[in-house]
């Protein structure tokens, strides 16, 4: 069963890189980000991993604990970690679950057996802290994700989570933001006291309201 915006995150218990981890307990008050990659040992998810850790900073300044999926084992991830270290130039401190028995892959419907039947895809899950989904994202195996990106939606998931507002088109952290159309335009003012312009009844923009 595929899993939805809002959907509980499933809670699961996995065998990873830095030992046992307890999903949800593992997460506490954090935001999470779940991520497969279809296996050990290949270059787009050599850099994937690598660019994460190099993120480690951004991801910890958002609050957000990372966790990498793949259906290979510990001692490969263990091995092939020391090759990320080396070719990324990079310590790699999160971990990464072995999932040789494809739970958390099933669980979160990772492997699309139309791509390929044995090896999960590049999905991504953002779990808030009530451990809520609030993003998926799936990629195939020959294009590697953008982390900036992930990032940016984290700000924005974030962000919202908090104001009543919304992120246009290729909106970034301390850009102008839309006011959600829950809002009524006379009740801006108020709610927003950094300013508005209405460009159409629909459409008003403020400054982000949180910098
Ligand atoms: C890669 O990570 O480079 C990769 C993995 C599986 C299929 C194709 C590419």
């Amino acid at each position: 069963m595929s899993i939805r915006l809002g959907d509980i995150a499933p809670d699961f218990k996995a065998e990873t890189t830095e030992g046992t981890i307890n999903f949800h307990e593992w997460l506490g008050n954090s935001w999470g980000m779940l991520f497969s990659h279809p296996a050990d040992y290949t270059p787009v998810c050599t850099t994937e991993l690598g660019r994460t850790a190099q993120l480690k900073s951004e991801f910890e300044k958002r609050n957000v604990k990372v966790l990498a999926v793949s259906v290979d084992g510990l001692e490969s991830h263990k091995g092939w970690v020391k090759d990320i270290e080396e070719t990324q130039n990079t310590t790699v401190d999160f971990p990464i679950i072995a999932d040789e028995d494809k739970t958390v892959a099933n669980l979160y419907d990772m492997i699309h057996p139309n791509a390929n039947d044995t090896l999960t895809v590049r999905s991504v899950f953002i779990i808030g802290p009530d451990k809520k989904v609030k993003l998926t994202l799936t990629y195939p195996a020959s294009t590697g994700r953008n982390f900036h990106e992930l990032l940016r939606v984290i700000d924005s998931l974030q962000l919202t989570a908090n104001y009543s507002v919304a992120t246009p088109a290729d909106w970034k952290d301390g850009e102008d933001t839309v006011v959600s159309p829950a809002i009524a335009t006379e009740d801006i003012p108020a709610k927003f006291p950094k300013g508005h312009r209405v460009v159409k009844p629909y459409l008003r923009y403020t400054p982000q309201p949180n910098k």
